[in-house]
């Protein structure tokens, strides 16, 4: 991990995204698809905490090297401020941090899930893949057309390309998971991959695990330090044999985890009761099995 201050080379519009492009060869160098960086605010007591934000691209080589790429969607006050930096202003970053995704020893076709912004590090993940003989199919979703993330790179790098939008405006109408048991079917996916909305993400992994497809989520949770230390990112994980579990942090031991392993109904219950019902506070049921996974 590497705290460093670095240049932005430049900030571009991405549809309704900022891709923005720092100078950070040392961050650059280490950085692996999905891992992520902290990104220091500066001002008053708002900014307190640095914002984390996926690694998009790290270039190693060519005439971009020693340059990392992150996409955000501005909202609230940092992403806002971030939103609008400028050519040759500095940020203070920290990175790479978390843990990637691993890459499959022998199954070779990868199905690539990324909702909104969330896509930013599938491309990463892609180039990987393919650099290792794997096949890669995506399935990039969105609100509407202007979310869609860099549908036409997509194109360039993976075998096939599934759009959806909720509105409609760009590719198949619904989402993600609509379009998702066609395309495993369809490119015989041995392994599934997802970054996105957490409801998408389970969504995605309980798909999987019904298919005894094995599947790794990046994760988005609230985070205070990015470093291990204050445990806000906190996530909970069914033990391999269904008889525990434990809370994992998302900055340390994640955010890439295995998506059969997370109890989503602990996790999303309470905050996203629209995606399910919220468990009982304090009486937790016993976690059921899932079956062990390894990589
Ligand atoms: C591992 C990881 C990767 C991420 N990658 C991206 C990305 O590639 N592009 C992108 O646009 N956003 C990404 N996010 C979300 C991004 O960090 C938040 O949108 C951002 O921190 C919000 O800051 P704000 O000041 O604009 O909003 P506010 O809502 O005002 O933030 C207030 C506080 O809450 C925290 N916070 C709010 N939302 C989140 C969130 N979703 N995750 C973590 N902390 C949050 C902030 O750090 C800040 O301390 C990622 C989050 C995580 C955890
Ligand atoms: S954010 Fe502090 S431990 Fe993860």
């Amino acid at each position: 991990m590497i705290r460093t201050r670095c240049e932005v080379l430049s900030n571009r519009r991405t549809g309704a995204y900022h891709s923005i492009t720092l100078v950070a060869p040392d961050v650059a160098d280490k950085a692996r698809p999905g891992q992520f960086v902290e990104i220091a605010v500066p001002g008053g007591r708002d900014f307190l905490l640095r914002r984390p934000f996926s690694i998009h691209q790290a270039s190693r080589r060519g005439g971009w090297a020693g340059t990392l790429e992150i996409v955000l969607e501005a909202g609230g006050p940092g992403t806002a401020w971030l939103a609008g930096v400028k050519t040759h202003d500095v940020l203070d970053v920290i990175g790479p941090l978390g843990r990637p995704f691993s890459y499959p020893a022998e199954l070779t076709s990868c199905l690539l899930v990324g909702g909104g912004y969330g896509a930013a590090p599938i491309y990463f993940l892609a180039e990987e893949l393919r650099a290792r003989n794997k096949s890669v199919s995506m399935i990039l979703g969105a609100r509407d057309h202007e979310r869609v993330f860099k549908p036409i790179e997509g194109k360039r790098l993976a075998d096939s390309v599934v759009v959806t939008t909720e509105d409609g405006s760009m590719g198949e109408r619904g989402r993600v998971t609509d379009a998702l048991p066609a395309a495993v079917a369809r490119t015989g996916a041995q392994v599934v991959y997802a970054c996105g909305p957490n409801a998408m993400l389970r969504a995605v992994a309980e798909y999987c695990l019904s298919r005894g497809i094995p599947c790794q989520v990046a994760v988005e949770e609230m985070m205070a330090c990015g470093l291990g230390v204050c445990w806000t990112c906190a996530v909970p994980m069914i033990a391999k044999d269904g008889r525990g579990w434990w809370n994992m942090r998302a900055c340390l031991e994640g955010p890439v985890f295995n998506g059969a392993r997370i109890w989503w109904d602990r996790w999303l219950g309470e905050r996203e009761p629209e995606v399910r019902k919220p468990e009982v506070a304090e009486d937790l049921p016993e976690p059921q099995p899932v079956e062990a996974r390894t990589w």
